[in-house]
C-alpha cells in the first residue's frame, strides 16, 4: 500500500518580519552613529530620532510622532496626553498583550476588560455595555496585523464622548479603509520590540494628531520634559505640571527603526501577496470562518486565522490537519497560557493585594471593578476555537497551497 500524501510536503522556511530583515543596512547605521560619539545624544538637532520621527508624520500624514523606549511607553502617552489617570477607566479588550492593561495602571487608570469578537478585537457591542460614569477612554488592539472594528468603535467613542486610542503595535503598515491604521483616532502607538513588523531591538512610537495630546504625552515620557520640548518645533508651552516616567529612545535604536522602516514596505508586500494566494486557494469552508476584516486590503498580511464554527469540531479538525501535516493549535488551550489572554493576567487577580499604595484600585476613590477569570466568557469561546497562520516574507506561494490543501482537507473530512 502506498504511503498517504500529506498537503504539506515542501518545508516552511525559518524566517520572520523585521528581526529577519536586518542585514549590513542596520549595522552600517550602528556604526556611523557610534562612530561619532556626539551623535549619541538624543536632542541634537539632527538627531536619528527626530528623523525617524519627522519620516513617520510625513509617512502617515499624523501631526506628531515620539519615538519612546516602548510600545507600553507609548501607549502611556496616548493615555496621560489626554488627562487620563487616576480615577479614570479605560476599556481594554480580553484578548491582547498584558502592556495594554499595564499602561492603563503606568497613568493609574483602572482597566475595564471588554469581549472581543470574530474580529479578535474589541466587540464594539460589549463595550458598550462596560461604560460607567468613569470610563474615558477605549483601547482597541488590532491583533496580528488586522485593524479591528474601527468605524464602530468610532462612532461609539463619539456617542460616548470618550477618547479613542489604537494599540497598533502588532499591526505596523496596516491600512482601515486606506488610511494608515490610527490616524483618524484620538493617538496610537507602535511597538518596535523584536517580535514586531519592524524591530530596533526595544521602541514604541506614540502619534497623536492634537497638539496639548502630544504635551501632554511628552511630559509622560520625559522628566526634563520642559528643557526639550522646543526640539520639538512645539513653541514654548504653560505646561504647568509635572513630568512623569522616563521613557527617552536612543539614537541607536532610531538608527536601526530608520532603516528598518525603509524595509517596511517590501514585506508587506510578501505577506499580503502570500495571504492573498492562500485565500485564493481556500474551498468554501463547512466548519469555519475566517477572522472577521473590516478591510481586507489594509490588514498586514501576517496572519490568517480561522475561527472554528463549535468546539465540538475542535479536535477532530486538529487531528485532520495534522494527519496533513499542519500542525495548529487553539489560540486558547490548556496546553499554552497565551499571556495574551486576560485569564493569564494574574496581576488583575491579585490586585497589588499587599501593595496598597502602588495600585489605582486600592486607593481611596478609585474605582474598584470586580475581575475574574470567566468574565469574558465569549472571548475565551471564540479562543478555543480559532487557529492561526503565521505569514513571514520567507515563506512561499507553494507554501500558502499546501496550508489551503491541508485546511480544504481536514473540512472535508469533519
Ligand atoms: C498588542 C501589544 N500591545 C502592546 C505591546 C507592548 O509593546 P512593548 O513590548 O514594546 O512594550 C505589545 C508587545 O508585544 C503588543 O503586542
Amino acid at each position: 500500500m502506498s504511503e498517504y500524501e500529506q498537503a504539506i510536503k515542501t518545508p516552511i522556511a525559518d524566517g520572520g518580519m523585521g528581526w529577519y530583515a536586518i542585514d549590513q543596512q542596520e549595522i552600517d547605521a550602528v556604526t556611523r552613529v557610534l562612530k561619532n560619539p556626539k551623535d549619541l545624544f538624543r536632542y541634537s538637532k539632527n538627531s536619528e530620532c527626530f528623523r525617524l520621527e519627522k519620516t513617520l508624520t510625513e509617512r502617515l500624514g499624523v501631526k506628531f510622532a515620539l519615538f519612546v523606549n516602548s510600545g507600553t511607553s507609548a501607549l502611556a502617552c496616548c493615555l496621560s496626553g489626554f488627562g487620563i489617570g487616576f480615577g479614570d477607566e479605560v476599556i481594554v479588550q480580553a484578548y491582547t498583550y498584558i502592556a495594554t492593561a499595564s499602561a492603563c495602571i503606568e497613568v493609574g487608570a483602572v482597566p475595564i476588560i471588554a469581549e472581543i469578537d470574530e474580529s479578535l478585537a474589541l466587540d464594539p457591542a460589549d463595550v458598550e455595555k462596560r461604560i460607567t460614569p468613569y470610563t474615558k477612554a477605549i483601547i482597541v488592539t488590532h491583533m496580528q496585523g488586522v485593524p479591528g472594528r474601527l468605524a464602530q468603535l468610532r462612532t461609539l467613542a463619539k456617542k460616548h464622548g470618550l477618547y479613542l486610542i489604537e494599540d497598533a503595535c502588532q499591526a505596523i503598515g496596516s491600512t482601515y479603509h486606506g488610511k494608515p491604521t490610527g490616524v483618524e483616532s484620538d493617538a496610537f502607538a507602535w511597538s518596535l520590540n523584536y517580535f514586531k513588523n519592524i524591530t530596533c531591538g526595544e521602541g514604541g512610537v506614540f502619534f497623536t494628531n492634537n497638539d496639548a495630546g502630544f504635551l501632554g504625552g511628552y511630559f509622560q515620557s520625559e522628566p526634563a520634559g520642559m528643557m526639550w520640548e522646543n526640539a520639538f518645533d512645539f513653541g514654548a508651552s504653560d505646561m504647568h505640571d509635572f513630568a512623569k516616567g522616563c521613557y527617552r529612545a536612543n539614537e541607536i535604536s532610531a538608527a536601526v527603526a530608520r532603516v528598518q522602516l525603509t524595509k517596511l514596505d517590501g514585506m508587506l508586500e510578501k505577506t499580503r501577496g502570500l495571504k492573498k494566494i492562500l485565500l485564493s486557494e481556500l474551498d468554501a469552508p463547512k466548519n469555519y470562518a475566517l477572522q472577521h476584516a473590516d478591510d481586507t486590503d489594509g490588514e498586514c498580511g501576517t496572519s490568517c486565522a480561522i475561527i472554528l464554527n463549535d468546539s465540538q469540531t475542535y479536535e477532530p479538525f486538529k487531528t485532520e490537519l495534522a494527519k496533513e501535516g499542519l500542525n495548529l493549535g487553539a489560540a486558547y488551550s490548556a496546553a499554552f497560557p497565551d499571556r495574551h489572554i486576560y485569564k493569564y493576567w494574574n496581576a488583575l487577580y491579585y490586585k497589588g493585594a499587599d501593595k496598597p499604595h502602588n495600585y489605582p484600585w486600592n486607593r481611596d476613590g478609585a474605582t474598584n471593578p470586580h475581575y475574574d477569570r470567566e468574565m469574558c466568557p465569549r472571548t475565551l469561546d471564540i479562543l478555543s476555537r480559532s487557529l492561526r497562520i503565521a505569514i513571514h516574507p520567507a515563506m512561499t506561494p507553494q507554501n500558502m497551497k499546501e496550508i489551503a490543501l491541508a485546511i480544504n482537507r481536514a473540512d472535508g473530512r469533519v
